[in-house]
C-alpha cells in the first residue's frame, strides 16, 4: 500500500485525536516521510506523551504551533519549510479545537468570541499561512488527482455543528461549539471551491463521539476507532470528496 502523504502537519497533537492521528500515521507500515506533531507548548508538561511517541520515530518532529497566535503559526511555517528541503506540505490537518457547553442562559460573549478564535480564526490562519507550501506540494506532484499524496486540508469539524441536522439542542446546547463549527464548516467550503483548481482538496470531518478530555469517558467509541476511520477515509479522498463534510466511517453529512 502507497503512503497517505509524504509530509503530514497535525494541530493540536498533544494528546486526544491529534496525538493519536500522529501514533497511526508513524505506526502505519508505510509512514509519513516527515509528521510534523504540533502543540501550544511541546517542552512543557502537556507534551510528555507527544514527546515520548516522537523519541520511538524519527519520522516525527514536534513544533511549537499555537493556532490562535500568528507570530507562532509563521515560525511553524519555517521550520517546517526547511525541514521539507524545497518540497511541498501534502497533508494538512486541522485539529486543534476547544469545546464549550454553554447554554442559552450561561452563554457569553467571551465564551463566544474564544470558541470563534480558536475553532475558525486558527485553522483558518493555518490554512492561509501554510497555503505556499500546500501548492508547492500540488504543483510537484506526478499526479493531477486531488488526493492526500497531492496536497489536502482536512479540517476536524463536528456533526453537532451541522445546521442541516441540528441534533439534540435541548440535550446538549452548546451555543459558542455549534456556532463555532458551523462557521468552520463554511470556512471549509469556500476554501474547497477556491483551491480546488490549485490542486488542493478541502473537506470537513466529523470524528465521532471519542472518549478523549474533549468527548469525556461518556462517548462509545476509542481514539483508536475514531482515527482508524479518519485515516481510511482520507485514503479514499478524490475530486469528487473535495467540499464534502464526511463522517469517520466515509458518510456524508448535510451542512
Ligand atoms: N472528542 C469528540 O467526541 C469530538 C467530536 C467531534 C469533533 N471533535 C473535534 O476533534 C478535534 C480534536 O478533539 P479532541 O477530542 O481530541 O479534543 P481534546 O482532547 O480536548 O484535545 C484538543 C487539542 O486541541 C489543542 N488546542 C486547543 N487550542 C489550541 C490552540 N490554540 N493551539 C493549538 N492547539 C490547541 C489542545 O492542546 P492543549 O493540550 O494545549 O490544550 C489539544 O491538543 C477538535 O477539533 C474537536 O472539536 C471531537
Amino acid at each position: 500500500m502507497a503512503a497517505l502523504a509524504r509530509s503530514v502537519l497535525v494541530t493540536g497533537s498533544n494528546r486526544g485525536i491529534g496525538l493519536e492521528l500522529v501514533r497511526q500515521l508513524a505506526a502505519s507500515p508505510q509512514a509519513p516521510q516527515h509528521i510534523f506533531a504540533t502543540c501550544r507548548d511541546p517542552d512543557g508538561p502537556r507534551g510528555k506523551a507527544l514527546r515520548e511517541l516522537s523519541a520511538q520515530h524519527p519520522s516525527i518532529r514536534l513544533v511549537q504551533l499555537d493556532t490562535v497566535d500568528l507570530p507562532s503559526i509563521r515560525r511553524a511555517v519555517q521550520v517546517v519549510e526547511s525541514c521539507l528541503e524545497g518540497q511541498g506540505l501534502n497533508l494538512l490537518v486541522n485539529n486543534a479545537g476547544i469545546g464549550s457547553h454553554a447554554t442559552l442562559q450561561s452563554v457569553d460573549s467571551q465564551e463566544m468570541l474564544a470558541a470563534f478564535a480558536t475553532n475558525v480564526v486558527g485553522p483558518l490562519q493555518v490554512a492561509k499561512e501554510f497555503l505556499p507550501l500546500l501548492e508547492k506540494a500540488a504543483k510537484g506532484a506526478q499526479k493531477t488527482r486531488l488526493s492526500c499524496s497531492r496536497a489536502v486540508i482536512v479540517n476536524v469539524s463536528s456533526k453537532v455543528g451541522s445546521i442541516g441536522l441540528c441534533l439534540g439542542v435541548l440535550e446538549a446546547p452548546m451555543y459558542p461549539y455549534r456556532a463555532s463549527k458551523a462557521a468552520q464548516n463554511m470556512v471549509t467550503r469556500c476554501l474547497a471551491a477556491e483551491l480546488r483548481d490549485k490542486g488542493i482538496l478541502c473537506m470537513a470531518i466529523h470524528p465521532g463521539w471519542v472518549k478523549t478530555d474533549m468527548g469525556t469517558e461518556q462517548a462509545p467509541m476509542t481514539v483508536e476507532r475514531s482515527v482508524q476511520g479518519i485515516l481510511a477515509v482520507l485514503g479514499s479522498l478524490s475530486q469528487e470528496t473535495s467540499g464534502t463534510f464526511l463522517d469517520w466511517e466515509g458518510n456524508s453529512l448535510p451542512w
